[in-house]
């Protein structure tokens, strides 16, 4: 079985709407895969809850009680290789997981480390996307999930949604547009990957 690790740090709906299609999809059956775990740096990540309604393993891993980046991903590295198999090496996705990652930990995971950013990379990398998109005058927006490399939001494109912008739009109708197509594009993606 390949095992999916979904790195959170707050609401995780995206992580959800992984958990669902997998459900829905047969993924276990399917592809041999299944979410083995959500791991958070943050106790009170709402996500939480809902990965343990599931029957999800659970971690909360918070990073204030680490001395360095570097310790925090060793430990975050070590929770994650407990669901790493032999010929079956785990799948890692961040979900909203609003941690700065160590080239050290995006090596290890190479390849099989992905990330949903809310915005059409390369535009708008970083953080507030949606304002900045408004701001920019763009008449269209989006979401895209790519394979993480050192460089923030950047790295192999996998996917992409697109969304309008309308002439009303604040950041928070933008995003919640946005999201819906997250969550749709974001278990695609890894259903592809996991066909690979
Ligand atoms: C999403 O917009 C995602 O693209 C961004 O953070 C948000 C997380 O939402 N990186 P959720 O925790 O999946 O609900």
């Amino acid at each position: 079985m390949k095992n999916i690790v979904i790195l959170i740090s707050g609401g995780g709906s995206n992580m959800a709407a992984i958990v669902k299609t997998a459900q829905r999809d047969g993924w276990r059956e399917r592809l041999g895969a299944q979410v083995a775990a959500v791991i958070s740096n943050k106790l009170d990540a709402k996500g939480l809850v809902f990965a343990r309604e599931q029957g999800i393993a659970t971690e909360v891993l918070d990073h204030k009680a680490f001395a360095s980046r570097e310790e925090f991903d060793a430990a975050l590295a070590a929770v994650i290789d407990r669901f790493d198999a032999p010929g079956a090496p785990v799948l890692v996705v961040l979900a909203g997981f609003m941690r700065i990652l160590t080239p050290g930990f995006v090596n290890r995971y190479a390849g099989r480390l992905v990330n949903i950013h809310p915005s059409l990379l390369p535009a708008f990398p970083g953080l507030h996307t949606h304002q900045r998109a408004i701001d920019a005058g763009c008449q269209f927006a989006g979401v895209t999930v790519h394979q993480v490399t050192a460089e923030l939001d950047h790295g192999p494109i996998l996917a992409q949604a697109v969304v309008p912008v309308l002439p009303d739009d604040t950041a928070d109708t933008l995003a919640a547009r946005v999201l819906t197509q997250e969550h749709v594009i974001y278990p695609r993606a890894i259903a592809g990957l996991l066909q690979k």
